[in-house]
């Protein structure tokens, strides 16, 4: 597939066949996925590879717990952990993620709750003494050492999309870090990064809704001109 194509095209799947995806598939995807871009070379990656179900039903449980809370704040209009957030109105929202578990239980449930039937699931590690932090010290929420481990999720992803598989990153499970890492042993000296779900796609490829350029990029200044398809000649 021609990279920009895939670059358009490849979006959140999260409906999977029962097709397994072969062992030798999972290794050419982590293949393909270290070669992505990192902070001072360090590669601070780590993956375990959950296949045991009984853990991946645990893994599941995990993300329910943030799942429903995460539902209750986007249906208040909120995004959910933003860093910059009105508390209040969060943990009003919040309290309604009951109102979400059991709506859910209603019914037939979708990928969250059906998490553990997922082929393959991959949490991804970062080794915090090998992440190149620059504003660790900084006045905010730090944000630049995800930077060194993300980029090899999305690659792993691009390299499943050419292998006709599909996937999606996920950080629910973050939320309580501690019990995944609890539930695959991983020492205090990593942290958790995302739960990678992997597996054959039910549908095709579908059209993403993304924003245009101009509404995200300007010239010279912050609220200097949009960034146009085509120069206007100053
Ligand atoms: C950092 C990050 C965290 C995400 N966490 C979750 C998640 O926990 N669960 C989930 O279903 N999707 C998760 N996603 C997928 C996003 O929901 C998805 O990329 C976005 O909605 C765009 O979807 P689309 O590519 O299908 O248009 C995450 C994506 C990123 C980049």
């Amino acid at each position: 597939m021609d990279l920009e194509e895939a670059l358009r095209t490849t979006g959140a799947v999260r409906e999977f066949t029962d097709e397994p995806v072969p062992h030798e598939v999972v290794y050419r995807l982590l293949d393909a996925g270290r070669f992505a871009p990192n902070g001072g070379n360090r590669q601070a990656w780590r993956v375990v590879w959950v296949r045991d179900p009984a853990r991946k039903q645990a893994l599941r449980d995990i993300y329910l717990r943030g799942w429903y809370p995460y539902l209750a704040m986007a249906s208040a209009g909120l995004t959910p952990w933003a860093p910059l957030t009105d508390r209040d109105s969060e943990g009003r929202a919040v309290e309604h993620a009951g109102e979400f578990a059991a709506a859910a239980a209603a019914g037939a449930g979708g990928f969250a709750e059906h998490l553990d039937a997922v082929p393959v699931l991959l949490v991804v590690l970062a080794d915090l003494r090998r992440l190149a932090a620059v504003d660790r010290d900084l006045d905010r929420y730090t944000l630049v050492g995800g930077a060194s481990v993300y980029p090899f999720v999305w690659s792993v992803l691009l390299a499943a999309r050419s292998e006709g598989l599909g996937g999606v990153i996920t950080t629910m499970a973050v939320r309580h870090e501690d019990e995944v890492r609890r539930l695959v042993g991983v020492p205090g000296e990593y942290a958790v990064a995302a739960v990678v779900a992997l597996g054959h796609p039910v549908h095709q490829a579908k059209r993403l809704s993304r924003q245009p350029v101009e509404e995200f990029a300007t010239v010279d200044h912050f609220d200097g001109a949009p960034l146009l398809p085509a120069s206007s000649g100053g």
